[in-house]
């Protein structure tokens, strides 16, 4: 009876906070495992990120030694680019791929995030202002 109850529970508790739990999940992804700041937020005259822009764009920091295809700067993506859904971000996350089919220029990495994480790193970008 008490191992019925608790499963009861869990099943309540789970929808609740899956929601929060993949946002914060999502910001971890993004601050501490992928970096995307590192690029994708504006740095200050110290070179320290300016976090109140977090993801808001900034200008491309790095050139490659040799000719190859580079990115002129870099786009804002909080709140998600003006282009791409909530699944298109998902797929991009997946396969490196834009809603066109095309992959963005280096320095971006193509990543490969599991279905999982692409969708928390997706709440969270989608929950940051534009
Ligand atoms: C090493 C630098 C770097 C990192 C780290 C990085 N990006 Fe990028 N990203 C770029 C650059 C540069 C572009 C633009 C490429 C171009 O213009 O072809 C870009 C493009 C994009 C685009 C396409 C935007 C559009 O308008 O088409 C998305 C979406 C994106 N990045 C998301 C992310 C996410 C999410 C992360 C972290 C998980 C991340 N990026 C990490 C450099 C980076």
């Amino acid at each position: 009876m008490r191992a019925h109850l608790l499963t009861v529970v869990l099943c309540l508790a789970v929808p609740a906070t899956a929601g929060a739990q993949s946002i914060a999940h999502g910001k971890y992804l993004v601050e501490r495992t992928s970096l995307c700041n590192d690029c994708h937020t504006p740095r200050d005259a110290k070179g320290e990120l300016i976090m109140s822009q977090g993801l808001q764009g900034a200008p491309i920091g790095s050139a490659p030694i040799h000719p190859m295809p580079w990115a002129d700067s870099v786009p804002p993506i909080a709140g998600l680019p003006p282009h791409f859904t909530s699944e298109q971000m998902v797929t991009f996350l997946e396969t490196g791929k834009r809603p066109d089919g095309s992959m963005p220029r280096p320095p971006m990495p193509p990543y490969r995030f599991s279905h999982e994480d692409a969708q928390s790193v997706m709440l969270y970008i989608r929950s940051l202002k534009k």
